[in-house]
């Protein structure tokens, strides 16, 4: 029973025909985009966390998760070019596995897309605080405003993270009145960020010194289930830095010759992203050093722990790269580059409000169509008559990402964010080896190469970060999970449309409304 209600897949690509968008992205807006979605908290303040994981194997890290990407982009790339309608995971999993487990989905999407967007902002916050106040103004914003409390895994003395609070709002606020971002725009945050972190790269590698890599794996390389410690515990944490690349596979069918540019787009911006990412470990590490605050079993203390906060507090650690809230102008400014380090620490500041956007967006556009498709109450969906946005929606969405960012630090939001997104990508893959196997004959416009290997590979690497993650954000999932089911059964699965025998073809109002993703211009407006 629980595995009936699929969504006919010619009832969604009917969707898909009526919007028809004009193709005219080629693969070098598809990667901006890409880069423009990926780059952020991940690299320019959770390289902390990382190495407080896994001292110098941060660098395996940043490999070993961006290869469970590149896998999983694969498989996205085929189900987006094939079912190029707004929802992405949610909607390929209600096309396969029926409405349950697409509503586990989208459920799962939340932590994906709002947590993340709160973890960003906390991040924003960091280069925010510490190089706009503190650098250039001379303000020190007291503790108990700029983190949340001790208790929720905060700073001694922290109550409240303002700034990350005012731009999760500020960027809801945004999206409410219907701020595009154009794709000029895009780009030249794209082109601000790899100014940044190749400035970054060229400063600190010809000051590299062997020495701060060893030992090179202080934590092992595997550090046990739910410890999220080890190589591949940091690399279930730093997954984060490759978080919204699926974003692309959004852009599918507005791509020209998709099936050459989306893997191009989706593949080119993760392998790009991976090179630089590991560059900027090797660089960060060589210079300052990046060996984990140990505790007295010979563990590392948790990342974002109240013990580790302590240690931090102490005047031995003030240089120490784990201890920093905005890890890579730290790097620079300890190493001589003051200057080069605020300058990176402005472009992390104008260019990390971008991904909030971004994800506050996809997160807003995911609600929108489960409440379309009746699973959620329909006055969710309401449009703004005259912004043209889902305003209630995004306003709701807004304010919890607003409180999650006010009182909780960003490694455990990012940790959280990836059990969801990792769930999704799992099923991501399962849906692709579904539809190949039930409907062979569908045209595909890619094809994911050797499936019968990607697929399995994904679905195997996404459960191993899960069961890398800290135990507390692995048991967020379930957690999540269990309460979706009440929401589920208690609502969602009687007022179903589908359930209801309504089988719609909609005016993709989730595209008119915001015709064009952030970052991509609208081809059909500019004719
Ligand atoms: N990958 C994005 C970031 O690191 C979400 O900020």
């Amino acid at each position: 029973m629980l595995l009936d209600r699929v969504k006919p897949l010619d009832a969604i690509l009917a969707t898909a025909e009526r919007k028809s968008l004009h193709r005219s992205l080629g693969p070098i807006q598809l990667m901006l985009f890409g880069i423009g979605c990926i780059i952020g908290t991940g690299i320019f303040v959770l390289t902390a966390a990382g190495a407080q994981k896994a001292g110098p194997g941060l660098m395996l890290a940043f490999i070993i998760a961006g290869a469970v990407c590149i896998v999983a982009a694969l498989c996205y790339a085929e189900i987006a070019a094939m079912i190029p309608v707004a929802g992405s995971a949610y909607t390929y999993s209600y096309a396969t596995m029926g409405e349950f487990l697409a509503w586990t989905v989208g459920w799962a999407l939340v932590l994906e897309y709002a947590i993340a967007a709160s973890a960003v902002s906390v991040g924003w916050s960091g280069y925010f605080t510490g190089t706009i106040l503190n650098e250039f103004l001379g303000i020190q914003l007291p503790t108990w405003l700029s983190a949340g409390p001790l208790a929720l895994g905060g700073v001694e003395g922290g109550l409240i993270n303002l700034p990350a609070l005012v731009i999760a709002l500020l960027i809801t606020w945004l999206l409410m009145i219907g701020t595009k971002e154009s794709a000029v725009f895009n780009s030249i945050l794209v082109a601000i960020k790899i100014t940044a972190l190749t400035a970054f790269i060229v400063l600190t590698l010809p000051k590299a010194e062997a020495a701060n890599f060893n030992p090179f794996l202080p934590a092992g390389i595997f550090g046990g289930f739910g410890t999220g410690v080890g190589a591949v515990g940091a690399a279930a944490t730093i997954f984060f830095a490759y978080v919204g690349f699926d974003a692309v596979s959004t852009a599918a069918e507005e791509t020209k010759n998709p099936q050459r540019n989306v893997p191009i787009g989706l593949v080119g911006s993760l392998l790009i992203c991976t090179i630089f990412y590991i560059l900027v470990a090797a660089g960060a590490i060589g210079t300052l050093g990046g060996q984990p605050i140990m505790g007295p079993n010979g563990v590392p203390f948790p990342a974002g722990s109240e013990e580790l906060a302590r240690q931090c507090a102490m005047p031995q650690y003030k240089e120490a790269l784990v201890c920093s809230n905005e890890a890579l102008a730290h790097v620079l400014r300890n190493i001589g580059f003051s200057t080069i380090g605020n300058a990176l620490g402005i472009a992390a500041f104008l260019a990390l409000p971008s991904v909030i956007l971004i994800l506050l967006f996809g997160q807003t556009r995911i609600f929108f169509v489960m409440a379309r498709d009746g699973l959620l109450p329909e006055g969710l969906s309401k449009v703004h008559p005259k912004w043209k946005t889902p305003y209630v929606v995004t306003a709701l969405t807004g304010v919890v990402v607003a409180v999650a960012a006010a009182f909780l630090p960003v490694g455990q939001l990012a940790d959280i964010a990836n059990a969801g997104t990792l769930y999704a990508f799992m099923m991501v893959a399962i849906a692709v080896m579904m539809l190949r196997r039930r409907d062979p004959n569908r045209e595909r416009k890619f094809r994911t190469p050797a499936l019968w290997l990607v697929g399995p590979l994904t679905i195997g690497g996404c459960i191993f970060l899960f069961l890398n993650l800290p135990f507390e954000a692995m048991m967020v999932l379930p957690i999540w999970t269990i309460i979706g089911f009440f929401v589920y059964f208690g609502y969602s699965r009687r007022s179903s449309h589908l359930g209801q025998g309504r089988v719609e073809v909609h005016e993709d109002e989730a595209h008119d409304l915001a015709p064009h993703l952030p970052g991509v211009d609208d081809p059909n407006h500019q004719h």
